[in-house]
């Protein structure tokens, strides 16, 4: 079994991908073009926002945002201590410095309240609170209603780190429109997968968006040899572009349904458990970029790992480590307490997901788990 099923979509999918990357061996056109521009536009329509930039990976996509905002030395940017790596390496990488506050036991994702005590908190160690990068951590949305709305009290910009979040909801309205600005990764394993890296920054802000557009092009002004600040190189292959838009038709279609029957499914069949389940806010729907459970305390991880590999299920662990104790950190950051992360790095399991899961696999990941 695999973690991500990426053998099965490609079978289901292979002509029409096949076909689409045959079309641009044959075009000879690898970098922009007619693809690029087709999927920027059809994602900017799934998600809601005017503008869509695509880029190198989801890494980059965050970082843009900042260096659009020019976002740098002194400034402070609040990041949930319970994310990926990315989410604060980029505040790190322009020259600003994050701030982690905890995130809420229920959803994974950054609690609210404890924006504007990191805004106080930042102030009185002489930095700018400028922004906040809220996590759509597992697929399911940061609590954006309130996030919005605290930010504008604090007077700081919303990037929504939308890599895990994309097809997700908050009463229809899309992930990835949330934010100022917002971004997504299309890493192969994510809800909207290319098969390489890939990512994309969304806005509804013209000035941003031009801005967004020069910085992935080596600052590029009003033609690619005008380089008019200094930026990245941070394209979205061709290639990968022709593949994405037959998997956006895919994952509209039918995958963003599929994985939450999956979903669903896991939650009957693990009603019984000790497990903590994933819970989804009222209104709220998530695009399960992985299902994770909270184990209880006196479970050793290590051997229910090992002892679900023996029954070939493949578990992993999202996140082994709180953003504040990783070392790249030291000394350039700044934490408030984070109890809830303490517990979830510990705790948390992500069991096999995906929209290709069969019924069989899911029902052998339940029979395998000892609880
Ligand atoms: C929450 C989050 N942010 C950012 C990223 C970075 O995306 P990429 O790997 O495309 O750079 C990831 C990818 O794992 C992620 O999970």
């Amino acid at each position: 079994m695999e973690f991500r099923n990426l053998k099965a979509q490609y079978r289901f999918l292979k002509q029409e991908i096949d076909d689409a990357i045959a079309g641009v061996l044959e075009s000879g056109r690898f970098i922009g073009g007619p693809e690029v521009d087709s999927l920027e536009h059809e994602l900017a329509a799934y998600v809601g926002a005017k503008h869509c930039v695509s880029c190198g990976n989801g890494t980059d996509a965050l970082q843009l945002a900042l260096m659009a905002w020019g976002i740098g030395s002194g400034d402070a940017v609040i990041v949930p201590d319970f994310t990926f790596f990315s989410s604060g390496e980029v505040v790190s990488a322009v020259g600003a410095t994050p701030v982690f506050v905890d995130v809420l036991e229920e959803t994974f994702n950054i609690d609210p309240a404890l924006i504007a005590p990191a805004c106080e908190f930042a102030r009185k160690n002489g930095l700018n609170p400028k922004a906040v990068v809220a996590v759509d951590l597992f697929g399911q949305p940061a609590d954006y209603p309130k996030i919005q709305q605290i930010c504008q009290e604090q007077g700081i910009l919303l990037l929504e780190d939308g890599a895990q979040g994309f097809g997700g909801a908050i009463d229809g309205k899309h992930a990835c429109s949330f934010g100022d600005i917002s971004t997504t990764s299309f890493f192969p394993a994510k809800p909207l997968g290319c098969y390489g890296d890939g990512g994309a920054v969304f806005t509804d802000n013209d000035e941003w968006a031009e801005l967004l557009r020069s910085y992935a092009v080596h600052g590029k002004g009003s033609m690619k040899y005008d380089n008019v600040r200094v930026g990245m190189n941070s394209r979205l292959d061709t290639i990968q572009a022709a593949i994405l838009r037959v998997k956006l038709r895919a994952f509209v279609d039918h995958e963003l349904d599929d994985v939450n029957e999956r979903a669903a499914w896991y939650g009957e069949l693990l009603a019984w458990s000790n497990l903590g389940l994933p819970s989804l806010q009222n209104g709220f729907t998530s695009s399960w970029a992985q299902y994770t459970v909270v184990l209880p305390q006196d479970v050793d991880r290590a051997d229910l790992q090992n002892h679900m590999r023996d029954y070939a299920a493949p578990t992993n662990v999202y996140y082994p480590k709180p953003m504040h104790e990783q070392p790249a950190f030291a000394g350039r950051s700044l934490v408030l307490p984070c109890p809830v992360t303490e517990r979830l790095y510990k705790t948390v399991l992500s069991l096999p997901m995906g929209p290709y899961l069969s019924v069989d696999e899911l029902r052998a990941v339940v029979q395998a788990l000892p609880l």
